[in-house]
C-alpha cells in the first residue's frame, strides 16, 4: 500500500477513465440527458430495449396509491424467458452463461442453451409438485448452478422464491419458511466450504420438525435435494426427493407463460433495526428492467467478450440482481464460485481470474481489506491483466482499500465503480458510470440516470453541499420494493413515514454532497455519532484508523458518554507484523493520536481496544450494536446472526 495515501476527508484525487477505456465504453452522456428530460420515458425506453414483453405495456408508472407503485403495470412478460429462451432464439445458445468452479476444483461450463433446458426440466418438476403462480418456494443451496436454475425455474412458473443464505441456521430458515408459507424447499445434502463439506439438509430437516406449537403450520409439502456434498442425510419418504432422480428425467419442453409486470418474483429477508427480519418483496417487470439496465451500464458490459464475476452469494440481494437476473437478462458470460476465497490457498480468487480471464470483478470492501491484510505478494503471483473494471458494494469503501484495489488488482488502470444500493432498492442506485465519471476514491458519486436522490435534513429539506444529512430517494424507481411480505404497515412505517409529507423514501443512510455534487455515504444513521454536538461518522473514523499502517481492520461505535453525549470507541485488529514489534497499549495510544490528527481532536477515540476479531454477520457486515454493548459495559445482546457466535465472548475478554 502506498504510504502517501491520505485520509477520506482530505480525499481530492480524481481518476478519469483512460482514453482507451472511454473509446470502447458503451456509457453515453446522453443517458443522463434523456433521463433528466423525461424520467418515465427513459425507463420505458430501457425496458423495451432490454427486455422482451409478451404483451407490451402502455402505462409506465402508476403512483396513484403511494407508497405502492406499479411499473409497466399493464404489460406481461416472463422473467425466465427473458434470461434464457430469447437468447437461444437469438442464436447465442452456444455462449457460456456460467463457468462454475467448485471449491475442490471441479468445474462445469454451462451454455445458455443448456441452462434453458435445465430450467425447463426443473420447472416441469416443480409444476408436478404443485407449484404454480404465487406459490412460495424456499431455496437453501450452496453456490452451485442449481441455485440459479432453481430461482429461474420458480420465476418461470410465476411463483415466488425466497432464497435463504446457506450460512443461516435452522432457526432462521424456519422463521423464513413459515413467514412466507413455502410449499417446497430446494436444498442440497451439503456444499464445500473451507476445504470440507458443510451440511445443509439437516438444517432443513430441523426447521421442518417438531411443529406442535400454536400457529406452527406445516406448509412444506416437498423437499427437493441436490446431491453435492455426498454427506449422509436423513430421508423422509414421501416428502424428500432427490434432484437427480427427477430433473434429468423431466421433459425439456416447457413453454414460458406471460405474467403481469407486477407479479411477485421474490421475497428476500433482511434484518431491520428490530429483531424480526423483514421479507422484502420484489416484482417482475420493473425489477428486471433495472437489474438489466444497471448491470449493462454500470459494468460497461460487452456480452460477447466480457467474463464477469460477482462474488456475492445467491442468498443476498447482490446475488439476486448481479449473479442471476442482471447478467442473464443481458446474455453475459459469468463465473460462479462455490467456496471461500482462501480455500485451498489464499490466492484462490486470483487464480480463478487468471484461469477464466475475468474482465469485470464485483466484490465487497470487506473482502478487499482482508486481501490487503494478507499482502499484495499473493495476487502478484497471478496474471490479472484481463481485469478492466472493478466494482464495490455493501459499505463505504475507504480510500486506502480503493487505492489498493485499483493498484494491486486493477493494475493501476481499471476504473472502480462504488455502487450504493440496498436490498430494498433491488438494483444499483448510485454509482459512477465507468466510461464517463472521473472516479473519486471513497465516494459513490452520482445517482444513475433515471434515479432521483437528495441529501435532506430531518424535516426533508435539502441540505447545503458540504453538510451531512439523510439520503432520500425522491422519486419512485422501477426495482423498488413493493412491500414487506405480510406487513404493509411495517413497509409504510420503516421507509415512508419519515418523509411522508414529501413522499420521499427514507434509506436509513447518512450522506453528504461535496461541492462537485458527488455523494459520500456516511453509514447507517444509527451508526452516525454525535459527539459534543458534532456529527461524526463511524465510517470516517474507521477509514482514518485503517489508513494507519498498523491497522488491518477497524470498527467504531458511538458509546454514550456523560460529558460529550456520545464518545468514539474503536475496536481495531492490527497487522500481525506490527503486533510482533509493538505493545498493544503503545499502538492504541498511537492510533488515538493518529485519528485526532487526521480528522480533528473531536474524533479522537476515547477508547481503542485491540482485538483479534470483529463480530460479523455471515454477509460480512460488522455488528456494531454488539460492540456498542461492550463499549457501554452492558451484557452483549442477541448474537445469533453472527457468522461465529463465539467472537463476542473473546472480544469481551480482550476488552476487560
Ligand atoms: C446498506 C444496504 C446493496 C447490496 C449489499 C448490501 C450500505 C451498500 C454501499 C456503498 C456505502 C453502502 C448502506 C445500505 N451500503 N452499498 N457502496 N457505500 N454504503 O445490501 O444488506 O440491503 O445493505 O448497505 O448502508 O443502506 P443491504
Amino acid at each position: 500500500m502506498s504510504s502517501q495515501i491520505d485520509h477520506l476527508l482530505n480525499e481530492s484525487r480524481q481518476f478519469p477513465p483512460s482514453p482507451e477505456f472511454v473509446a470502447q465504453s458503451i456509457d453515453d452522456p446522453a443517458l443522463y440527458e434523456r433521463a433528466a428530460a423525461d424520467r418515465e420515458g427513459f425507463w420505458a425506453d430501457q425496458s423495451r430495449e432490454l427486455l422482451h414483453w409478451h404483451k407490451p405495456f402502455t402505462e409506465v408508472l402508476d403512483w396513484t396509491n403511494p407508497p405502492f407503485a406499479k411499473w409497466f403495470g399493464d404489460g406481461e412478460l416472463n422473467v425466465a424467458y427473458n434470461c434464457l429462451d430469447r437468447h437461444v432464439e437469438a442464436g447465442i445458445g452456444d455462449r457460456v452463461a456460467i463457468h462454475w468452479e467448485g471449491e475442490p476444483g471441479d468445474s462445469r461450463s454451462i451454455t445458455y442453451a443448456e441452462l434453458t433446458d435445465e430450467v425447463k426440466r426443473t420447472a416441469n418438476v416443480l409444476a408436478d409438485l404443485g407449484v404454480g403462480q404465487g406459490d412460495r418456494v424456499a431455496i437453501y443451496l450452496p453456490m452451485i448452478p442449481e441455485a440459479v436454475i432453481s430461482m429461474l425455474a420458480v420465476a418461470r412458473l410465476g411463483a415466488i422464491h425466497s432464497v435463504v443464505f446457506g450460512g443461516f441456521s435452522a432457526d432462521s430458515l424456519r422463521s423464513r419458511i413459515d413467514d412466507a408459507g413455502a410449499k417446497v424447499v430446494i436444498t442440497a445434502d451439503g456444499g464445500y466450504r473451507k476445504g470440507r463439506v458443510s451440511a445443509l439438509k439437516p438444517a432443513v430437516d430441523q426447521s421442518l420438525a417438531d411443529r406442535n406449537g400454536e400457529g406452527e403450520q406445516q406448509t412444506v409439502e416437498h423437499v427437493l435435494v441436490v446431491k453435492r456434498g455426498g454427506n449422509d442425510v436423513e430421508w423422509t419418504e414421501g416428502r424428500d426427493i432427490w434432484w437427480h432422480d427427477v430433473v434429468p428425467a423431466a421433459s425439456a419442453e416447457h413453454e414460458a407463460q406471460a405474467f403481469g409486470s407486477e407479479n411477485p418474483l421474490f421475497i428476500l429477508y433482511t434484518s431491520g433495526t428490530t429483531g424480526k427480519p423483514k421479507g422484502i418483496l420484489h416484482t417482475s417487470g420493473g425489477y428486471l428492467t433495472q437489474a438489466a439496465y444497471t448491470h449493462k451500464y454500470v459494468f460497461d458490459l460487452h456480452p460477447e467478450t466480457d467474463v464477469y464475476w460477482c462474488t456475492a452469494d445467491i442468498g443476498w440481494i447482490t446475488g439476486h440482481s448481479y449473479v442471476t437476473y442482471g447478467p442473464l437478462a443481458n446474455g453475459a458470460t459469468q463465473l460462479m464460485y462455490e467456496g471461500t476465497p482462501d480455500a485451498p490457498h489464499p490466492g484462490r480468487w486470483w487464480e480463478l481470474i487468471q484461469k477464466y480471464g475475468v474482465t469485470i470483478l464485483y466484490t465487497a470492501p470487506t473482502a478487499i481489506r482482508s486481501f490487503m491484510k494478507i499482502g499484495r505478494q499473493v495476487p502478484n503471483q497471478f496474471d490479472l491483466s484481463t481485469l478492466r473494471l472493478l466494482g464495490s458494494v455493501g459499505e463505504p469503501i475507504n480510500p486506502e482499500a480503493w487505492m489498493w484495489y485499483r493498484e494491486v488488482i486493477g493494475g493501476g488502470q481499471a476504473p472502480i465503480v462504488d455502487t450504493w444500493w440496498q436490498t430494498e432498492t433491488g438494483g444499483i442506485m448510485v454509482s459512477p458510470l465507468p466510461g464517463i465519471t472521473a472516479a473519486k476514491p471513497g465516494s459513490a458519486q452520482v445517482p444513475l440516470p433515471g434515479i432521483s436522490i437528495d441529501v435532506v435534513d430531518e424535516q426533508g429539506n435539502e441540505v447545503e453541499s458540504g453538510n451531512g444529512g439523510l439520503l432520500a430517494i425522491t422519486k419512485p424507481w422501477p426495482a423498488m420494493l413493493r412491500g414487506v411480505w405480510g406487513d404493509p404497515e411495517r413497509f409504510k412505517e420503516t421507509y415512508w413515514e419519515k418523509f411522508e409529507e414529501q413522499g420521499f423514501y427514507f434509506a436509513g443512510d447518512g450522506a453528504r454532497l461535496d461541492e462537485d455534487g458527488d455523494l459520500w455515504l456516511l453509514g447507517r444513521v444509527d451508526d452516525v455519532m454525535n459527539v459534543s454536538g458534532h456529527r461524526l461518522s463511524t465510517a470516517e473514523i474507521e477509514s482514518s484508523l485503517v489508513a494507519h499502517e498498523a491497522t488491518a481492520e477497524a470498527a467504531v461505535v458511538g458509546a454514550s458518554d456523560e460529558t460529550t453525549g456520545q464518545a468514539v470507541v474503536a475496536f481495531v485488529i492490527l497487522k500481525e507484523s506490527f503486533l510482533a514489534e509493538h505493545t498493544p497499549e503503545g499502538l492504541a495510544t498511537q492510533l488515538r493520536t493518529w485519528v485526532g490528527e487526521q480528522i480533528g481532536p473531536i474524533a479522537r477515540p476515547r477508547d481503542v481496544y485491540i482485538v483479534g476479531e470483529l463480530p460479523k454477520t455471515r454477509s460480512g457486515k460488522i455488528m456494531r450494536r454488539l460492540l456498542r454493548d461492550v463499549a457501554e459495559g452492558r451484557e452483549v445482546g442477541d448474537t445469533t446472526t453472527l457468522a461465529d457466535t463465539a467472537v463476542m465472548s473473546i472480544i469481551s475478554a480482550q476488552v476487560k
